[in-house]
């Protein structure tokens, strides 16, 4: 597996694969990988002849007050995890490699990158969808594979994709969980083993918002209830728990299909996570 630091370099090894037919998937990373990135990997690798996964903690999709100087980061044991999944190349450029001196273009996904995630992290999904245009463009890849547990951002790279007519094919790969139901996240590290008991609740209430909007509730009572239940368990704030279209997550309209999504606090640690109704 070759590591590779800059963007010459992985266009040379990528294109030279493409010249004798090969397709290449990519799968962006922020490293400080699990067996949920690994699922990814193995989605990847059912569906071109090389993969390559790129590992690059993303500045511009934190907000100052966040946690990017502390964000998990392990270089040698994710790349031990990935030479034994069977990756071809490790694409890992630096800052600088990544962003040059002088950059300003941003791409902004308008309307679907500012509600819900957006709407409590405003500059996220800005920074996401830039810097994984940037990757799209410097590796070239046919496929390109991200997980559902990021559902919204996942989205937004859908659009993204689109509306640059990138050459991509952007799939999806579902949420991988510890036997509690705990979306596996690299920031779940940051959790006390008491919060850690209290986190897979996150799950249960979204499974039981889903259950009862799929048998004919009301959503906003189901969604209500579901906050109320976190709430008294201990977690320290709820930024939301939404029902929305599957695809624009805007309001769910009669006839398609939906995505529950919640974000909410425990202590110092923001968790995610989404499933379908
Ligand atoms: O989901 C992540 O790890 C990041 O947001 C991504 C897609 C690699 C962009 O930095």
């Amino acid at each position: 597996m070759d590591v590779i630091r800059s963007i010459a370099d992985i266009r040379t090894r990528v294109s030279g694969w493409r010249a004798t037919g090969e397709l290449v998937s990519l799968v962006p990373t922020m490293g400080a990988l699990h067996d949920g990135h690994i699922s990814l990997v193995r989605l990847a690798a059912e569906r071109t002849e090389r993969t390559v996964v790129s590992i690059f903690v993303n500045p511009t999709q934190f907000a100052p007050h966040e946690d990017f100087t502390t964000y998990p980061r392990d270089e040698a044991r994710d790349l031990a995890m990935l030479e034994a999944a069977g990756v071809d190349a490790v694409f890992a450029p630096n800052v600088g490699e990544m962003y040059g001196e002088t950059h300003r273009t941003v791409v902004e996904v308008q309307g679907l990158g500012k509600i819900l995630e957006g709407a409590f992290r405003p500059d996220f999904f800005a920074g996401v969808a830039t810097v994984c245009a940037k990757l799209l463009i410097q590796v070239g890849p046919d496929v390109a594979v991200f997980g559902d547990k990021d559902y919204q951002q996942l989205c937004v790279i859908r659009a993204m994709a689109r509306d640059l007519n990138l050459p991509v094919e952007i799939l999806g790969g579902e949420t991988i969980r510890e036997s509690d139901g705990l979306a596996m996240s690299s920031r779940n590290s940051y959790l006390t083993n008491a919060e850690r008991t209290l986190a897979p609740k996150l799950h249960d209430e979204i499974v039981g918002v889903a259950r009862r909007v799929a048998s004919g509730g009301a959503i906003e009572e189901a969604c209500a209830d579901a906050s109320q239940e976190l709430d008294q368990a201990g977690f320290s704030s709820i930024d939301y728990i939404a029902v929305s279209d599957a695809e624009t997550l805007e309001s769910p309209a009669a006839g398609r299909p939906m995505r529950v999504l919640a974000a909410a606090w425990l202590g110092k640690t923001r968790l995610i996570d989404n499933v379908a109704v």
